[in-house]
């Protein structure tokens, strides 16, 4: 049998780098109530959500996606030809192929970076730092860019009062790189395929009939993804905390997933995250992004100075599959 060179990463890895790009267009509860029996009391008092930001038609997946990787980039302190790996997390694409990964690989100017999309809801980032983190310790890249980004009001049916009020667009994107000591710790994650319809695209592209159904969009059982939420994930950010051998006391941040601000506030109750702990709750404003939700809002919460670089910070990521990650990292 032939001996093969083993390959040589670095001992560790990190975020050195994060950015994000929310869409010009800042749209208000109003708007949503135009299509929907609702109020703006109800909107906010059920998911803390006040407004959210919609894509133009030039906030393509990929223009999002190159203007928040571009900030994380230059944060990172590094060039785009320095990047060996792109990926992208996204469920609002809709190109099943190419990959865009691909395309915003070219146009950042990488050097013919390997670019893949992944399909992973809501832990998207979560499940993307993890393959990019073991990229780096394995070698096959020295700085790999993770992206989560989506359009979800493409998918959004504004006639259900269900989730017509939930969603929003934007992108967050991280730099991952080498690290001498471990900044990000294990990644605790999983899928519970048999609760797959609990959150899901009404028709598949395939069965869908544009002259007598409605454009597909996402659809949930609110209260079961509620329920699962709030009891389930907060085991799961609890075995990421024993995971990275942190206690909640040690913890700067909490940025889980912005799906609801209910969720989060249980899930801080649950976990008994002590006062000072930093809770992310960019979901007031930016609404449920899926993918993107956890590098907006980390972007968000150093741009304010609310946390700071070298911060400890636990992400949760969990939706659509259904899916979740959580791991413990310093902040860039
Ligand atoms: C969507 C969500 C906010 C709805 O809140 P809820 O408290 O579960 O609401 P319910 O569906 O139980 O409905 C409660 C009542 O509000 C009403 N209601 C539902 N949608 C409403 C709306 N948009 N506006 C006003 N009333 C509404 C219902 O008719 C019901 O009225 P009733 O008590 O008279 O029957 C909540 O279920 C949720 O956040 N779920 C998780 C969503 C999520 O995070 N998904 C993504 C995970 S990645």
């Amino acid at each position: 049998m032939a001996k093969l060179k083993p390959s040589k990463g670095a001992p560790y890895a990190r975020i050195l780098g994060v950015g994000g790009y929310r869409p010009t267009r800042v749209v208000p509860n109003e708007v949503i109530l135009e299509k929907i029996d609702s109020s703006d009391e109800w909107i906010r008092s059920r998911s803390g959500i006040e407004t959210r930001h919609w894509a133009n038609a030039e906030e393509t997946v990929a223009a999002m996606s190159i203007e928040a990787s571009g900030k994380a980039i230059a944060d990172a302190g590094i060039s785009a030809e320095q990047i060996g790996g792109v990926i992208v997390s996204t469920v609002s694409h809709f190109k099943q192929t190419p990959a865009v990964a691909t395309e915003i690989a070219d146009k950042l100017g990488t050097n013919k970076a390997a670019a893949f999309d992944i399909s992973a809801g809501c832990a998207g980032f979560g499940y993307g730092l993890t393959l990019a983190k073991g990229m780096i310790v394995e070698g096959s890249a020295e700085y790999v860019l993770v992206i989560g980004v989506e359009r979800l009001s493409d998918l959004t049916d504004l006639e259900d009062r269900a989730t017509a009020f939930l969603f929003g667009d934007g992108a967050g994107a991280v730099v991952v790189g080498p690290s001498q000591e471990p900044r990000i710790g294990p990644t605790v994650w999983g899928s519970e395929g048999d609760k797959s319809e609990t959150i899901k695209q009404t028709l598949a592209w395939n069965e869908y009939d544009s002259s007598t159904d409605k454009f597909p969009a996402i659809t949930q059982e609110g209260q079961a993804v509620f329920r699962w939420a709030v009891f389930e994930m907060a085991k799961v950010a609890q075995q990421a905390l024993d995971a990275a051998g942190i206690t909640p006391d040690e913890l700067d941040v909490f940025i889980p997933h912005q799906a609801n601000e209910r969720i989060i506030d249980s899930m801080v109750k649950t976990l008994k995250l002590p006062e000072h702990v930093k809770v992310a709750r960019d979901v007031r404003t930016t609404g449920n992004t899926s993918a993107a939700s956890i590098p907006l809002a980390m972007e968000r919460l150093l741009a304010t100075g609310e946390a700071k670089s070298g911060d400890t910070a636990l992400v949760i990521g969990f939706g659509a599959g259904l899916v979740y990650a959580a791991t413990v990292v310093t902040l860039p």
